[in-house]
C-alpha cells in the first residue's frame, strides 16, 4: 500500500513538509481487538502539523505516518472485531505505528465509529475529534447558559461547531480572528460579532462587548498574549478554557487578582481524557446525537480541497496559508 511517510521530526515546519515522502509498505496485519481499514479520506488538523514538527504530546517511532483520523470501510479483522468487516466507520487512531495518511491503516476496534448508511464519508472523516470536541466545550459553557462565549481562531472548525451549537442554545459568542478577510468572509455568512485581534482598537472593543453581552466562557486555542486579553475580558465567575496553542507562545498577561477575587477559573481540555471518562453508552448516545445532526444537514465541517498523497507538499502549504478556508482532505 501507499503511505505519506515522515523520516524526521523538524520544528521548521516548511522542512518538515517538503521531508514527507510517498512510500510503499507492507499491508499491515490486524491484531485480535484491531481491525484494517481502507482509507476514504485522512484530514489534516492542527495537531498534524504539530506531530510533524515533534511539538505535539504525541511522539512516534519513526519513520511513521502521520494522521491521527478517517473514515473507511473495514477490510480485515482480528477474531475479537470479525463483526465489524465490511462497516463505514470513522476512526481515531494515536497508537505508535502508522496514521491515516495511508492507503490502509489499523484501529483499535474501541476507536472506532461505526456509520449510519447516509452519514456521508468526506464529513465522516472529520468526525470524530472536532465536532466532540465543541460538543464538550458547549457542556461548559452551558454552566452559564444565559451568559456569551469568547473564542478566538474563530474562522477554524472548533470555532464554527461551537457557533453552532451556541446557535441552538441562544448563547452569543463574540468571534476573533487574525485576518480582515476570514472576519468578512464570517459576517457575510451572519456571523454577529467579529473581531480582529490585530486591529489597534481589538482590546476595548472586547472588553465593551464581553461587558455588554455578560461573557462567561472563553475557548482559547491561540496563547499568546490573546489568552490574557480573553480572560481579563470575563466577568466574575467565569472560566477560560485552553484547548489549543495554535500561535505556539505561553499564555501571558493574565490579571491575577482577578483569579483571586473574581472567581474566574483557568482550565486546559484535551479530548482524549474527555472521552476517557465517559461509559461507553454515554459516548454512544453523543455520537449518535452528533452523526444526526451531520446526516441532517444542521452540522458540517468545511473542506476545503482532497489531495491525492503525491500532492501532500501542495495541499499542506495551502491548507496552512489559508486555514480558516477549511479542512484539507487526503484521499489515497
Ligand atoms: N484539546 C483538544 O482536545 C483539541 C481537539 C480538537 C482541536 N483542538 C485544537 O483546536 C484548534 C483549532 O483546530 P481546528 O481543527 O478548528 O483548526 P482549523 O479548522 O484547521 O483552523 C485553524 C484556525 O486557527 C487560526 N489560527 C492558526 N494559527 C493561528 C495563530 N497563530 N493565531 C490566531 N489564529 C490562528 C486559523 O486562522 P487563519 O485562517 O488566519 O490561519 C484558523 O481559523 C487547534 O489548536 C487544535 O489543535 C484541540
Amino acid at each position: 500500500m501507499k503511505a505519506i511517510i515522515l523520516p524526521a521530526y523538524n520544528k521548521n515546519i516548511l522542512r518538515a513538509i517538503l521531508s514527507l515522502q510517498v512510500q510503499e509498505r507492507e499491508l499491515p496485519k490486524p491484531g485480535k481487538d484491531e481491525v484494517l481499514i481502507k482509507t476514504h479520506a485522512a484530514p489534516v488538523n492542527p495537531s498534524d502539523i504539530a506531530f510533524i514538527q515533534g511539538g505535539y504530546n504525541i511522539i512516534k517511532t519513526l519513520p511513521v505516518a502521520p494522521g491521527f483520523e478517517a473514515s473507511g470501510i473495514v477490510t480485515d479483522a482480528g477474531e475479537n472485531a470479525r463483526n465489524l468487516i465490511e462497516k463505514r466507520v470513522s476512526a481515531f487512531v494515536q497508537a505508535d505505528r502508522d496514521g491515516t495518511w495511508t492507503e490502509y491503516f489499523i484501529a483499535h476496534k474501541d476507536d472506532l465509529i461505526v456509520l449510519k448508511d447516509i452519514m456521508d464519508l468526506d464529513q465522516a472523516s472529520c468526525f470524530t475529534v472536532n465536532p466532540f470536541t465543541a460538543y464538550a466545550l458547549m457542556e461548559i459553557a452551558l454552566f452559564s447558559k444565559d451568559r456569551a462565549i469568547i473564542q478566538n481562531a474563530a474562522g477554524g472548525q472548533v470555532a464554527a461547531f461551537i457557533r453552532m451549537m451556541a446557535g441552538e442554545q441562544n448563547i452569543e459568542v463574540i468571534n476573533i480572528v487574525r485576518k480582515p478577510e476570514v472576519a468578512n468572509r464570517l459576517k457575510q455568512e451572519g456571523v454577529t460579532h467579529v473581531l480582529i485581534q490585530n486591529e489597534d482598537t481589538f482590546e476595548k472593543q472586547l472588553y465593551t462587548l464581553a461587558k455588554e453581552l455578560n461573557a462567561a466562557t472563553a475557548f482559547d486555542a491561540v496563547g499568546g498574549e490573546l489568552t490574557g486579553i480573553m480572560f481579563n475580558a470575563l466577568g466574575n465567575d467565569s472560566e477560560l478554557v485552553i484547548y489549543g496553542g495554535l500561535s505556539n507562545k505561553p499564555g501571558t498577561g493574565i490579571n491575577t487578582m482577578d483569579v483571586i477575587f473574581r472567581n474566574k477559573i483557568i482550565s486546559g481540555f484535551n479530548l482524549v481524557d474527555w472521552k476517557s471518562e465517559l461509559s461507553q453508552p454515554d459516548f454512544e448516545e453523543i455520537s449518535e446525537k452528533l452523526q444526526d445532526k451531520f446526516i441532517e444537514g444542521a452540522y458540517r465541517t468545511a473542506i476545503s480541497n482532497s489531495v491525492a498523497p503525491d500532492d501532500i507538499v501542495s495541499g499542506l502549504k495551502s491548507y496552512l496559508g489559508n486555514m480558516s478556508d477549511g479542512k484539507i482532505l487526503i484521499k489515497p
